[in-house]
């Protein structure tokens, strides 16, 4: 029940972050049209429905989020650069998936009235996003640190998306979570040696969650035709799927530091995750992004590489004008870069639907 995992959040250890500074690439809060939701029909995919809410009613993860005594030690030989880079990583990670859980949580309260079905899976899935959030709070507390999630709930901005924008996006991000966790477990599996703290052992179970959430999204988009059979909605999972993919690329590459700690090699990782992520999501969008073309990922790294000029522009001490006419050019070149990524012809996955993949 969410209503007995929110307290557990809410208890912050003695050091209390502050959570770092909102930029474009920090996850954000959403709120949406909860009168919309409440009002789906989703009678095309009533029996889908209906066997995700039995799996996340069996609740295969009841046992799995325990702090077992591999956790009980020191953390302080972990030091430095790779100490900064891991709690970034946690805090990152932890108000996504708190952000996922403010707003199932609040999906499933506002339309329990009209659409029982769709709040049973709501609530059980805010379940699931507490317990990780919950989970990667109490990760940070082994580093001294800890996010008061009741008051960051009170003080972000909430960013209005309406619900089809809230459902191409959810989708995306269950699924590239999906993909994020179980190649770093796969990777750690294979050289144990990089494997410096024990939360990522559990990213196995953890990433079977998320990939249940993303079919649960998937469902809701094809139980819409107007997501994925017309030309605005092709045009939609290709804005959404550049976004994704262009900040999952810019944050790897920010976050070199961690990836380089784990073993892995940020530029590797980045596009594994971009390409499993875009194989999966020909599932339920009406396209998929031409991963194969050869200005795809290499227009992708130059934006990431114009980002990380920005960041040694702004951490300079110069005054703000001089900043913001050197930042300019760069800003530019990544909308180009975007833009032109945008206009790469993409893959019609309704016409591949029904193969396998
Ligand atoms: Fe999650
Ligand atoms: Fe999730």
């Amino acid at each position: 029940m969410v209503s007995s995992v929110s307290p557990s959040i809410k208890t912050p250890n003695p050091g209390i972050k502050h959570p770092s500074q909102e930029t474009v690439l920090t996850p954000r809060f959403y709120t949406t049209d909860f009168e919309t939701a409440a009002n789906l029909d989703l009678s095309a995919q009533e029996s889908e429905l209906q066997a995700m809410l039995a799996e996340m009613r069996a609740d295969y993860n009841r046992h799995h989020f325990v702090r077992d005594e591999e956790f009980e030690q020191s953390w302080e030989h972990i030091e430095g650069g790779a100490r900064k880079a891991f709690i970034e990583y946690l805090e990152r990670s932890c108000i996504s998936e708190f952000s996922g859980f403010l707003l199932f949580k609040e999906l499933s309260r506002k339309i329990k009235a009209k659409n029982p079905l769709l709040a049973e899976i709501f609530q059980l899935m805010a379940r699931d996003e507490a317990r990780h959030a919950g989970f990667l709070n109490k990760a940070m507390g082994d580093f001294k640190l800890s996010l008061d999630l009741g008051e960051i709930t009170k003080t972000r901005t909430y960013t209005f998306f309406p619900l089809e924008w809230v459902l191409y996006t959810v989708y995306l991000s269950e699924k590239i979570g999906y993909w994020r966790y179980i190649i770093i477990y796969r990777h750690l599996e294979k050289h144990p040696e990089h494997q410096f703290y024990p939360i990522f052992r559990k990213f196995e179970s953890w990433c079977q969650d998320e990939n249940r959430h993303g079919d649960i999204f998937k469902a809701l988009i094809r139980s819409q035709p107007k997501l994925w059979n017309n030309w605005k909605s092709r045009l939609w999972s290709r804005f959404f799927l550049l976004s994704v993919f262009a900040t999952h690329t810019l944050t790897v590459h920010e976050r070199a530091n961690f990836y380089h700690s784990l073993g892995l090699k940020a530029t590797e990782f980045d596009q594994q995750v971009v390409r499993k992520t875009n194989e999966t999501a020909g599932r339920a969008f009406p396209i998929m992004l031409n991963t194969e073309h050869p200005q795809f990922f290499h227009r992708l790294q130059k934006c990431s590489d114009y980002n990380l000029q920005i960041s040694e522009i702004e951490r300079s001490s110069q005054p703000k004008l001089i900043k913001f006419v050197r930042k300019l050019p760069l800003l530019i070149g990544i909308v180009w870069n975007l833009l032109l990524l945008y206009f790469i012809k993409p893959i019609d996955a309704e016409a591949l639907r029904g193969t396998v993949r």
